[in-house]
């Protein structure tokens, strides 16, 4: 056995990077099963200790371990730029690398305040041990760090023997022991589909089962291919190769699989990045193909198979979210009831059904957001030519079985291909209004006619903005000035509730200032006597001064063109992603 001095071969860029310390210690010591995984372990096992002992926490794995030379040369080189191997892959197994800045070993140093190595391969075992205290002495000292004494020994060892096995101890009290679970969870986002690499934590393989979110137990018979087996969880994060993976005599066929859950008009597509599961079905073995990487393309009991499970998975993605979908409706029932009450009688039912899909393809979305979807939605509704596609495919209810199915499948596109339709519309206003606002010799009253046409423009809350003659008249009597060019150009619309919105217009060459602001609030003096609760907007080209936030003036909001207009454009551009390509490939 030899002992000798070894040093820290690192540049002073150390020093931060050992402060910068981790979020959890789950995550740092995760950094350790990645330098398992990328030294080709199949296996790699983590001892906590238990709660008020002093036992340490170990790590062990079987991988390629590391010979004296390479403890010294590259386990030991720390953080230099050239070590940048981005995107490498293993050796043995071509994994593709975690570790690139030499840096995850020292994770371990978050947890403990020593850390011991042992590493065996090619016939020596190599030991060290690192010392949390030693190395922040050096740095305070600001001593070179190399000066770090790492006691090296090397002894013999059987020369089919590798691996590493990292013992931390004396564990950092103020951060709480590693949960099992928490470690767990962070491990089977990341490895759970790897089918060579098991990490093994307290004894218990992490699995599924560690994926935090609702899991379901589930059998089911396949005709004439007999039971199928298997868990599903909907995560609460989204999952690394999220899916469905089946299973033949545990061995996985092919990709993880969404099931067409991702494609579903009536789910969000995001949410199928949450669906984590295994099925395994030992009947279906002599469907897959020669290269084990699909199911024969005919298998009727492999499309059965996927048809029930597509069903299962789809009853498990709506219960997780039913509650959100509830609450969201809740918020936005008094403007739903109202838009629906505008509609023809004959056509409600149909956009009742609209709005249920809207909630559930949406959940958990901003509520503005829903507003957005939801305007437009019922906008399609009005339009004759929309109502015309869908009344066709209700009368075909009537029709044969198969008829109404693909039509039932179809709905849901049509839906969102005709709302795509009309968000296309809004952007189209926008683009003109931009003309228009960006042009000085535009006329208060032309941009005015356009925001009266589509009050959506100022903001989600007046999409429902509306005037009438009395509200016109009303604005007659108020001004009286004798030229048409001094007259200002005002539009009073009214909201439900009682509320009412007074807007000014202002031609693009001209600034808005404190004066203008000021005779607007006159109006609104002067109409308040009618209608008592007023919001006052004032829309022009530009402020002619800075005013700062906390002197606005209440109720009275100063906006420039370009502002609203990019504010507006944003909403649909939102929507129009949303909507998925599916929707926009149909204009
Ligand atoms: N468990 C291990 N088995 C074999 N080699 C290891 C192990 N842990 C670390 N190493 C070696 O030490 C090097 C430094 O590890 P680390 O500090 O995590 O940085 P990085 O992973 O970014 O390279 C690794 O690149 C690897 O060559
Ligand atoms: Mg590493």
């Amino acid at each position: 056995m030899t002992k000798e001095r070894t040093h820290f071969s690192v540049s002073p860029r150390l020093a931060p990077l050992l402060s910068a310390g981790y979020r959890s210690s789950e995550k740092a010591l995760k950094e350790l099963v990645d330098n398992a995984w990328d030294a080709d372990a199949e296996k790699v096992t983590v001892t906590l200790p238990e709660a008020m002992s002093d036992a340490p926490l170990v790590v062990a794995d079987d991988g390629t371990g590391m010979t004296p030379d390479e403890v010294r040369e590259v386990y030991l080189a720390v953080a230099d730029g050239r070590r940048n191997r981005q995107g490498g892959s293993s050796a043995q197994k071509r994994r593709k690398l975690k570790g690139r800045k030499g840096i995850g070993k020292f994770a371990g140093l978050m947890v403990a305040a020593e850390m011991q190595l042992e590493t065996t391969a090619r016939g020596k075992r190599t030991t060290l041990t690192l010392g949390l205290a030693d190395l922040h002495a050096a740095v305070a000292r600001n001593e070179d760090l190399e000066a770090v004494d790492l006691g090296l020994t090397v002894v013999d060892a059987p020369k089919s023997q590798h691996g590493t096995t990292v013992t931390l101890s004396g564990l950092n009290r103020k951060l709480g022991l590693p949960s099992r679970e928490k470690l767990a969870q962070l491990v089977v986002r990341e490895y759970g589909r790897a089918q060579d690499f098991d990490v093994v934590i307290d004894d218990v393989k992490v699995g599924v089962a560690d994926i935090a979110g609702k899991t379901h137990e589930i059998t089911f018979d396949v005709p004439g291919v007999g039971p199928a087996i298997g868990t599903f969880t909907i995560s609460e994060k989204p999952v690394k190769n999220a899916g469905i993976v089946f299973t033949v005599g545990g061995k996985v066929v092919g990709d993880p699989t969404f099931l067409g859950l991702d494609r579903d008009p009536e789910l969000p597509s995001k949410l199928a990045g949450n669906i984590y599961g295994e099925v395994e079905i030992e009947g279906l073995h002599d469907h897959v193909t020669a290269d084990w990487g699909s199911f024969v393309e005919n298998s009727e009991g492999f499309q059965n198979a996927q048809e029930q499970l597509r069903r299962l998975v789809k009853g498990g993605l709506e219960e997780t979210h039913k509650m959100e979908v509830q609450l969201a409706k809740a918020r936005h029932q008094k403007e739903i009831k109202r838009r629906l009450a505008e509609l023809p009688e004959n056509r409600r039912k149909l956009a009742q059904e609209a709005v249920e899909k809207i909630f559930k393809k949406f959940p958990g979305e901003r509520d503005d957001r829903i507003e957005t979807i939801l305007s437009v939605t019922f906008d399609a509704f009005e339009v004759d030519d929309y109502w015309e596609v869908i009344k066709a495919i209700d009368a075909s209810t009537n029709a044969d079985v198969a008829t109404v199915a693909s039509v039932l499948a179809d709905f849901g596109l049509v839906d969102m291909a005709v709302t795509a339709q009309q968000a296309q519309r809004r952007i189209r206003v926008l683009d003109s209004l931009s003309v228009l606002a960006d042009d000085s010799a535009t006329l208060e009253k032309q941009v005015h006619a356009v925001v009266e046409a589509n009050p959506w423009i100022l903001g989600n809350e007046y999409n429902v903005l509306r005037s009438n003659q009395t509200l016109k008249n009303t604005l007659g009597d108020l001004v009286d000035k004798p030229s048409e060019d001094e007259r200002p150009d005002l539009f009073l619309g009214s909201l439900p509730g009682g509320r009412h919105v007074l807007v000014e217009f202002k031609r693009p060459s001209h600034p808005i200032s404190r004066d203008d602001e000021a005779q607007a609030e006159k109006y609104r003096d002067q109409l308040s006597k009618k209608y008592p609760d007023i919001d006052v907007v004032i829309v022009g080209r530009e402020r002619a001064q800075k005013v700062d936030p906390q002197y606005e003036k209440p109720r009275l909001r100063v906006v420039t063109w370009s502002h609203l207009i990019s504010a507006a454009r944003l909403e649909i551009a939102w929507l129009l992603e949303h909507l998925g390509t599916d929707a926009r490939r149909h204009y």
